[in-house]
């Protein structure tokens, strides 16, 4: 039987729909009720850093308007809303109690959320770090792994009651490489292979705050981390060496240790500490494995004359073996990306490939595009986000018809919001934000996405 390219996709009996957003990008507030200073407070400080010199100080100013967003969510027909505590508000220093007021928030959030019929998924840590512990070293120290589990520890003791899922830490792979390697993101370092200690303290991190929020009673614990296929930018042996190597360090790295309880080949002996004990914690077993997908990327062999439009305008240090290459004969986003709906299905099996029995079932925890349409006379027709999720949804069925246990998907995002050195300059949001005014205006693809979420069948 063929699809009906013209009928809607329809996702099997139970599949969880819901949106995504993170703490640092939607909240604002950044000084209300004890919120700590985060490394993204500090860093969009600095001149030059985020463009336009944006910051996160009001971005949706979602902290004061929580139930009206919620309100959104529920009209959109999603019974899961994936948002991300921010650490600095619970514990504004990174170490020691909770922050009455911080923890009230997130309260008030998640019983607006059960009130609404929404069941809340936090994640733990999506990039804002408190930056006194910046200043302890960070996720280059060792000791921030403690405080994490700390973290984790007041998170679940106050919300296991209440929150069905979890997840511990937003694509670990971005902050190594973004933040600590080049230096684009937060904290702004710029260490280059030096920075893969990060990787190391975050999955260890993971693993101890999985172990926490199981012994504070949390039922479905996973992780949200981002991958793509890495196709090789030829078929030549050097193109296909220098993918294979790019492969290993933005995928493999990251999953491999949890699922696999092993660093794909090299690796092990590049990390820090008793790194056969903390392999151990790193695969403590997940109740689902959290994937965020956008696009494929294409690397070949490094040529000496980087190609910044394949890197989202950052520029490459010389003496890297590899080289990120635009991909081409595709659509793209208005970031630039890809529009390649076949690559998430082809992620998908790459997985169900590589990791077989040991993988759990899987949540989409992100996916979506920036599509910068404002409004014309009140409306925003951004036809292009939807056919950007319809081909992707497509995608995603496709794999699951081929027996790959997708459970539920995440769309990023709710809402416009602050797309970290981008600023407000790239829209991922179904709801148009006027950042001047804080109105919000649902898109037409939020219409869309309605009526694909209410075909889904109930579960009998
Ligand atoms: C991944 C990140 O988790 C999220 O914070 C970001 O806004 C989206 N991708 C889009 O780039």
């Amino acid at each position: 039987m063929t699809a009906d390219p013209d009928a809607p996709v329809v996702m099997p009996a139970g599949f969880r729909w819901g949106v995504s957003t993170s703490a640092y990008q939607i909240e604002g507030a950044v000084a209300a009720d004890g919120r700590g200073t985060s490394t993204w407070d500090t860093f969009c400080a600095e001149p030059g850093r985020v463009l336009n010199g944006d910051t996160g100080a009001i971005a949706c100013d979602h902290y004061h308007r929580y139930a009206d967003d919620v309100a959104l969510m529920r009209d959109l027909g999603v019974d899961t809303y994936r948002f991300s505590f921010a650490w600095p508000r619970i514990q504004p220093d990174g170490t020691g109690p909770g922050n009455a007021a911080g923890l009230d928030f997130y309260d008030r959030l998640i019983d607006t959320l059960l009130g609404a019929g929404i069941q809340p998924a936090p994640t733990l840590y999506h990039w804002d770090t408190p930056q006194p512990l910046e200043d302890a070293g960070g996720w280059l120290s060792r000791d921030t792994t403690d405080r994490f589990a700390e973290y984790a520890a007041i998170v679940g003791a106050r919300f296991a009651d209440r929150v069905p899922l979890w997840i511990t830490i937003n694509e670990p792979m971005v902050l190594t490489l973004m933040g600590y390697s080049l230096g684009a993101h937060a904290p702004g370092k710029q260490l280059l292979f030096d920075a893969l200690p990060v990787a190391h303290h975050q999955l260890l991190a993971h693993g101890r705050a999985v172990q926490a929020l199981r012994a504070a009673g949390a039922q479905q614990i996973g992780i949200a981390s981002n991958h793509a296929p890495t196709w090789p930018a030829s078929d030549s042996a050097e193109d296909k060496e220098a993918a294979g190597l790019y492969d290993n360090l933005i995928n493999w790295m990251f999953a491999d240790p949890i699922l696999l309880g092993s660093y794909p080949t090299g690796l092990e002996a590049a990390m820090p500490g008793p790194v056969a004990d903390d392999l151990a914690v790193i695969s403590t077993p997940l109740d689902f494995f959290g994937i965020n997908h956008y696009a494929p990327v294409s690397v070949g062999v490094a040529t000496g004359n980087p190609d910044t439009a394949a890197t989202d305008g950052v520029l490459l240090p010389p003496g890297l073996p590899f080289e990120p290459r635009t991909i081409t004969g595709y659509p793209t986003t208005d970031f630039g990306w890809p529009v390649v709906p076949d690559a998430f299905g082809e992620i998908l099996r790459i997985f169900k490939d590589r990791y077989g029995d040991r993988l759990p079932p899987i949540y989409i925890t992100e996916n979506g595009c920036a599509i910068n349409d404002g409004p014309v006379d009140g409306v925003v027709d951004d036809q292009r986000r939807i056919a950007y999720l319809d081909g992707y949804l497509r995608s995603l069925r496709s794999a699951i018809d081929d027996g790959i246990d997708v459970r539920g998907y995440f769309q990023w995002s709710l809402l416009d919001n602050f797309e970290w050195a981008a600023g407000y300059s790239q829209r991922f949001g179904l709801v148009h934000v006027d950042f001047e005014t804080q109105v919000r205006t649902p898109k037409a693809s939020y219409h869309w996405l309605r009526d694909v979420i209410a075909q889904t069948p109930s579960q009998s």
